[in-house]
């Protein structure tokens, strides 16, 4: 990440999960939560990072240019032989991938959140991803035990384009005055067997991602999902969900 309070404030969260989800849940011991510490190690400076690694899964801000810049260094850095993947919710890989030479080796690789729990990655192929790459990085998540699914490429994938439509309706339906935050939460949850509701879901995932999905597939795809006037008043007001711990709910 690109400074240490990030990346000090990130290793501090994963020791409150690790006590609160598994240790006192006696999924592992504590020693065990100390060993899965120890082996995490943080940078901020790329090249040291990089350094004998088999894998990378870039989970950088959600914008094409700085993603299409990243990668394009990465491949000059990191051996032929190491996949490239990145965690985007929404941008085209073949396009994160346009300014590399190898780009053969770049995936999407797409995780869910809470990531500890979410059982699926959507793995996506780029336009020039290889069967190779594909195979690889599909059993690479299997040995996480997540379940894979593998897609082509396209804007928001399948994941996100689906559920912005749901969390975008839901937003205008509350600024509309059609029922309340909770109320439209409960509905989906009830008649749906949601887990969660689609307002708590975008403050979960964070408010401003859901704008970042918005923008760009109204880009990629036209008006039919322009972001709701609420959303992007919500974001500007750092209203952003848990991770500012306000949103829709405050936390
Ligand atoms: N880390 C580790 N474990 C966690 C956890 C976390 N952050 N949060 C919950 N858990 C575990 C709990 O310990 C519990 O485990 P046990 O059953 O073994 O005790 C289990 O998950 C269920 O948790 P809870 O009983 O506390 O609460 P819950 O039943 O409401 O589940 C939830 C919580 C898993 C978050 C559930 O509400 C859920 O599935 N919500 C929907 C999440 C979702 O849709 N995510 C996708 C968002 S889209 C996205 O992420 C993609 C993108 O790019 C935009």
């Amino acid at each position: 990440d690109i400074n240490n309070v990030i990346l000090n404030n990130a290793l501090l969260v994963i020791e409150k999960n690790l006590e609160k989800f598994f240790v006192a849940k006696n999924k592992i011991t504590k020693e065990e939560a100390e060993n899965i510490l120890n082996r995490i190690n943080v940078y901020v400076d790329r090249n040291k990072a990089l350094d004998g690694v088999q894998m990378v899964i870039e989970a950088i801000s959600e914008n094409m240019v700085i993603k299409q810049h990243l990668f394009s260094e990465l491949d000059e850095i990191c051996e032929k032989k190491i996949i490239l993947a990145s965690n985007t919710s929404s941008l085209s890989i073949t396009k994160i991938a346009q300014k590399s030479i190898n780009q053969d080796r770049i995936v999407g690789m797409h995780f869910f959140n809470p990531a500890p729990v979410m059982k699926l990655i959507e793995l996506i192929r780029g336009q020039y991803t290889s069967d190779e790459t594909m195979d690889i990085s599909k059993k690479f998540s299997e040995s996480l035990n997540k379940t894979v699914v593998s897609i082509t490429d396209s804007p928001g994938f399948v994941s996100s384009r689906l559920i912005y439509v749901l969390c975008n309706e839901a937003i205008n339906m509350q600024r509309e005055g059609i029922a309340s935050t909770k109320d439209i939460d409960s509905i989906c949850k009830l008649a749906f067997n949601f887990p969660m509701g689609p307002l708590e879901l975008s403050d979960l995932v964070g408010n401003d991602v859901y704008l970042n999905i918005g923008e760009y597939l109204t880009k990629e795809f036209g008006d039919k999902y322009k972001p709701s006037q609420l959303l992007k008043d919500m974001v500007s007001e750092e209203s952003l969900g848990r991770k500012t711990k306000k949103g829709f709910y405050e936390y």
